[in-house]
């Protein structure tokens, strides 16, 4: 098996990476230095010279603040990028999978999001990587599209805050923003069997099951690992950003991975 991935500096990548080793599968980790999607001549002379049997696309734009004052650059990336990587999965006529987010969706629901529901973003992030889905639909029945959200994984969230904990014993967190904390452990888990299973094409929700608060999620990291740290719940109005968020993200993902509380003390047990 041979796999383009794009975005393995990310931290979905860092994850992806090492287990795709343990597959025995040989790929080609690139990031923007290395191979610059947007660039659609580069893109199409590299591509002709190499044979593949999959892409796995992770690269995108995410900074979903900064996408408010550049979303040439966003859609550039997460569009036009996309398409680029798509065009390639088409011309070889092979398989495409690409990571989108719970940001295509505009966060008004009371009940799960499903795969079927209407799109609407609010953001220029979601906006631009719903415009990157569309890329992939368009050019190859081929794909499949996983949305997930709320990514932690080695050097994110969760992370930053256990180092935030040997420093400040007090944190301000929104407690009205709602969603599915997930780890970019049990994603590259349903990336690979996603794969090794040839499941059909299409789109597909791949969270934790249940759904918090990020102070909820804040609470409970400081909670299992024992750390002395208040969590004020703030909301959002108190703590102004440049892009909106939806408010109620959570996808329904099918309970294909375990609850988000059972993932997170995993992650967390496994660490130091
Ligand atoms: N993090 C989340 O909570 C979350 C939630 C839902 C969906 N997603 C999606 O999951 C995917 C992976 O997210 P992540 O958190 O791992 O992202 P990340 O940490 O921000 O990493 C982004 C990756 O994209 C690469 N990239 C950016 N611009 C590029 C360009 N012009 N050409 C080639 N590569 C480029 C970066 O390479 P460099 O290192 O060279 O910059 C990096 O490898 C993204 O598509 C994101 O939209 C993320």
């Amino acid at each position: 098996m041979r796999i383009l991935v794009t975005g393995a500096s990310g931290l979905l990548g860092k994850t992806l990476c090492p287990l795709l080793d343990e597959q025995g599968w040989q790929y080609w980790a690139c990031n923007s230095k290395i191979f610059d999607i947007t660039n659609t001549k580069m893109v199409s002379e590299i591509m002709n010279k190499i044979s593949l049997d999959f892409i796995i696309h992770l690269a995108g734009y995410t900074n979903i603040d900064q996408a408010e004052d550049n979303p040439e650059m966003a859609y550039s990336v997460n569009q036009i990028g996309t398409r680029n990587i798509a065009n390639i999965a088409k011309k070889h006529d092979i398989p495409i999978l690409y990571v989108s987010t719970d940001n295509v969706f505009d966060g008004k629901s009371d009940k799960p999001y499903k795969t079927t529901d209407a799109t609407n973003p609010i953001n220029v992030y979601g906006k631009s990587k719903l415009a990157g889905e569309r890329e992939i639909i368009k050019a190859t029945k081929k794909h499949y599209i996983l949305r997930t959200s709320w990514l932690y994984g080695a050097g994110g969230y969760v992370d930053a805050m256990l180092t935030f904990s040997n420093f400040r014993k007090e944190i301000s967190v929104v407690d009205d923003q709602i969603g599915c904390p997930t780890s970019t452990h049990d994603l590259s888990l349903k990336i690979i069997e996603t794969i090794k299973e040839n499941k059909p094409f299409g789109i597909y929700h791949v969270t934790t099951s249940g759904s918090a608060s990020w102070a909820d999620f804040t609470k409970k990291i400081f909670e299992l690992k024992k750390r002395n740290v208040e969590v004020n719940a703030i909301d959002k109005s108190d703590f102004p950003r440049p892009a909106l968020r939806p408010k109620y993200c959570v996808l329904d993902s099918g309970d294909i991975l375990p609850n988000w509380e059972n993932s997170l003390s995993e992650y967390l047990a496994a660490k130091k």
